[in-house]
C-alpha cells in the first residue's frame, strides 16, 4: 500500500448528497474516508453518528476512518464497528481507561488510533505502542473544519515519526501517522517531510470541486 494517503474529511462535503460525494472523492484518487464524529460535549459541535456510517458503507471499498470527538468513548465503539468502520480513533482525554478502549476497538475487528490535540502530551504513547494502528496529530483544535494549521504540529509529527520508526525497527507492527486540520496544497509537502504519511483534508478538497464537477485536480495537487 502507498505511504502517502489522502483522507478527505466528509465534514466539509455536501451532506445532502453525501453518498455521491464519497464516491466522487474516491474516484478522484483519494484513499481513505475520514469521518468526524462530534458530540457537543467533548467538542462544541454536533455531527454524524453510526447510522450515517452505515449509509455510506456500501458506497465505497475505501477504509472508513472514524475520528471520535466524543466523551465517553466506549459505548459508541461497537456501534461504529457494526456500521462498517475500518479504523476508530479517540482522544486519550476522553477515555478513563485508554488501554481498555484500544483493546475494545481491536476486539470489535477495527484498527485502533489515538488522537493528540495541539496541547496533548505524547506520554500517552509510552505504554500502548503495541496496541496502535494509527496515531492522529491534530493541527487545529478539534470541532470545526476550515481552521488554520498550527505550525507546532510539525515538531510533534517529527517526534512521533521517530517513535514509530524505533518501534518498527524493534519488530513492532506498522502504525500510520495521520495529520488533521488545515492541510492544504501549499503545506502538505512540509507536513510529509516532518514524517506524516496520511493526510486529512476537508475544506481543501470539498471547497475545490473542479469545473468538470470532479475532485481530481485537487487530489492530484495534494499528491504533488
Ligand atoms: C476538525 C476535524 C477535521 C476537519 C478538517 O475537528 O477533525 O477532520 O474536518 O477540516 P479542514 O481540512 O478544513 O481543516
Ligand atoms: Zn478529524
Amino acid at each position: 500500500t502507498s505511504t502517502f494517503r489522502i483522507a478527505p474529511s466528509i465534514l466539509s462535503a455536501d451532506f445532502a448528497r453525501l453518498g455521491e460525494e464519497v464516491e466522487n472523492v474516491i474516484a478522484a484518487g483519494a484513499d481513505v474516508i475520514h469521518f468526524d464524529v462530534m458530540d457537543n460535549h467533548y467538542v462544541p459541535n454536533l455531527t454524524i453518528g453510526p447510522v450515517v456510517c452505515e449509509a455510506i458503507r456500501p458506497r465505497t471499498k475505501a477504509p472508513i476512518d472514524v475520528h471520535l470527538m466524543v466523551k465517553p468513548v466506549d459505548a459508541i465503539v461497537p456501534m461504529f464497528a457494526k456500521a462498517g468502520a475500518d479504523i476508530i480513533s479517540f482522544h486519550p482525554e476522553a477515555s478513563e481507561h485508554i488501554d481498555r478502549t484500544l483493546s475494545l476497538i481491536r476486539d470489535n475487528g477495527c484498527k485502533a488510533g489515538l488522537v493528540f490535540n495541539p496541547a496533548t502530551p505524547l506520554h500517552y504513547l509510552d505504554h500502548v505502542m503495541d496496541k496502535l494502528d494509527l496515531i492522529l496529530v491534530m493541527s487545529v483544535n478539534p470541532g470545526f473544519g476550515g481552521q488554520k494549521f498550527i505550525g507546532e504540529a510539525l515538531v510533534k509529527i517529527a517526534d512521533i515519526r521517530q517513535r514509530i520508526d524505533r518501534h518498527v525497527a524493534r519488530g513492532g507492527q506498522p502504525i500510520w501517522l495521520e495529520v488533521d486540520g488545515g492541510v492544504k496544497v501549499d503545506n502538505i509537502r512540509a507536513i510529509a517531510e516532518a514524517g506524516a504519511d496520511t493526510f486529512v483534508a476537508g475544506s481543501a478538497i470539498f471547497g475545490a470541486r473542479g469545473a468538470d464537477g470532479s475532485y481530481r485536480d485537487v487530489v492530484a495537487a495534494l499528491r504533488g
